[in-house]
């Protein structure tokens, strides 16, 4: 048995409903399993929500609701995060909440074993904390009082708790994270990981709440005065999800993660605090965390708590959801921020999806149309020497290959810039050849060559951009007719003149109509 491919997100808390900066998640890890799909990899792509603590508890009463009523208030805003996954085309394998059952009877045995190798311990804590972040801070991390984090003033606070021995493991981890270079992605967040951990001394983490404080979230089970940590809980949803430790068999076939992918402001929790307490729990770590950057409006980050969020529903209404799903991985290379703005999306939605490859389709098929009946031109026996029709043959395969190394590096920009010089060699094709004068000078050998290339140029990239934009790739397949259930297989794209001479395509109504500035 093979291990599966192992893909997980953060588990987005319920406190309101999903934003740009969740969906960019999203649909970089779904491009990731559908291209490992489409290369035949058995993918476990996992995702969820998060749903203890202080936030779902405040937000609860923010609601309308009274204490106590935590679950109905979540059970209310889980499904806002489905839908618009299932809107996005997020094709998840699994997903997980935080007040599952079985990930509440992990966390317990978590805890409980970690309790009894004396690795938790009670002790009494005085100290800075920040409520918002519910994140302790030392008098080093923080002599001004203000949260390094959300910069709010932070608390006093002085009662007991539990605490995970961290600070012991504080010199293995920097060796584990120098000898291990692919570990943190990008390598200048490892940088940074590396420069905390090089520079500051850790802190036990605490992994309780006392009851007194706040009660919505995982009773500890050696101590019913108190609940477990949100993040402590919330990070346990990469082993229970896949069955730790009540089916060990089940967990063997996807741990140790490929890939957590989450957001720059989350790794500390995941490079850190998770790493430590795997390494407690004798496990082995994920084999990558991948911190992407955030999108920024008007220089500051999108957020909840800023009120300057942007609706995803409302963007793919106006746009649709592959320019949306394209937007978001064309625009910045994955790793940095992205400024988010109508124009930029429109702008991108324009020039790259309407003129370049809309236009390519459909001026492509219009031509085999009016020239070839709308059959794919035989070219069998042409011998003709046309040095542009080589370098689109070649360029178009030689992309698929390099997409095998970009995609799993998340370089999903280059993968689309390699994609779009392909489509801008084919356009250009059309410019420099001239069809309609090939037809009237009756060179019809030339011309066969052409919308052939042309064609089947269309047929790689269809099958290139599909884990980008699934709908698409779909579109631009039936068009051409060679939508087979093995048709976007990868390998497909490797070969050139999978065409058949013969066949019928079929023209529809434009991929991508143009938007209208003014308008
Ligand atoms: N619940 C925790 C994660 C627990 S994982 C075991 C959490 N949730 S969150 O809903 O606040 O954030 C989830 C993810 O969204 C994080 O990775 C965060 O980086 C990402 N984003 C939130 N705002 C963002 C942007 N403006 N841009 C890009 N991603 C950002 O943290």
């Amino acid at each position: 048995m093979s291990k599966k491919y192992y893909i997980t997100t953060p588990l987005y808390y319920v406190n309101s409903k999903p934003h740009i900066g969740h969906s960019y998640t999203q649909v970089a890890c779904d491009t990731l399993a559908r291209f490992l799909r489409q290369n035949g990899r058995d993918v476990f792509f996992m995702t969820g929500t998060d749903e203890h603590g202080e936030k779902i508890e405040k937000a609860t009463i923010a609601a309308g609701l009274k204490e106590g009523e935590e679950q109905k208030f979540v059970d209310g805003i889980v499904p806002v995060f489905k839908d618009l996954w299932s809107k996005l085309d997020i094709k998840y394998d699994y997903f997980i909440r935080t007040t599952d059952e079985y990930h509440i009877k992990t966390v317990r045995a978590v805890l409980d074993k970690l309790y009894k190798d004396g690795k938790i311990y009670k002790k009494d804590y005085k100290g800075w904390f920040c409520t918002p972040c519910e994140t302790f801070w030392t008098q080093t991390q923080s002599p001004d009082g203000i949260c390094p984090d959300c910069k709010r003033p932070l608390e006093k606070l002085d009662e007991s708790n539990y605490f995970l021995k961290t600070s012991e493991h504080q010199k293995w981890l920097i060796e584990y994270i120098d000898k291990n270079p692919g570990f943190i992605k990008p390598d200048f967040r490892k940088n940074e990981v590396l420069g905390f951990l090089k520079n500051e001394e850790l802190m036990d983490l605490c992994v309780t709440r006392p009851k007194a404080r706040m009660n919505w979230g995982i009773e500890v089970p050696f101590d019913k005065e108190y609940v477990t940590y949100v993040w402590f809980d919330a990070l346990i949803n990469y082993i229970s999800g896949i069955g730790y430790p009540h089916d060990m068999k089940k967990f063997a076939e996807a741990w140790p993660a490929d890939v957590h992918v989450i957001g720059k402001d989350i790794l500390r929790h995941h490079a850190v605090y998770w790493t430590i307490m795997l390494h407690s729990l004798g496990l082995e770590l994920p084999k990558t965390i991948f911190a992407h950057g955030w999108w920024v409006m008007k220089g500051e980050k999108m957020s909840k708590s800023k009120g300057n969020v942007v609706d995803p529903v409302d963007i793919v209404s106006r746009f649709g959801v592959d320019p949306y799903r394209y937007f978001l991985l064309r625009e910045v290379q994955f790793g940095m921020d992205g400024t988010f703005s109508e124009d930029a999306i429109i702008s991108r939605y324009n020039s790259d999806l309407a003129n370049d490859i809309g236009n390519l389709l459909s001026r492509t098929l219009t031509m085999a149309e009016k020239y070839f009946a709308g059959e794919v031109p035989d070219i069998s026996k042409i011998k003709i020497d046309s040095p542009a029709a080589e370098e689109i043959k070649t360029r178009a395969v030689q992309t698929a290959h390099a997409m095998e190394s970009l995609i799993p590096n998340f370089e999903f920009a280059g993968a689309l810039a390699k994609i779009w010089e392909v489509i801008g060699l084919a356009n250009k094709f059309i410019e420099n050849s001239k069809p309609w004068t090939l037809a009237k000078e009756k060179k019809e050998g030339e011309l066969a060559l052409v919308i052939y290339t042309l064609l089947e140029a269309l047929r790689i990239v269809a099958i290139e951009i599909y884990p980008f934009m699934p709908e698409t790739s779909e579109k631009m397949l039936t068009q051409l007719s060679v939508k087979g259930k093995a048709d976007n297989l990868f390998s497909n794209a490797k070969i050139w003149g999978k065409l058949t001479s013969g066949i019928k395509v079929s023209k529809s109504g434009p991929l991508f109509p143009r938007i209208d500035i003014k308008a």
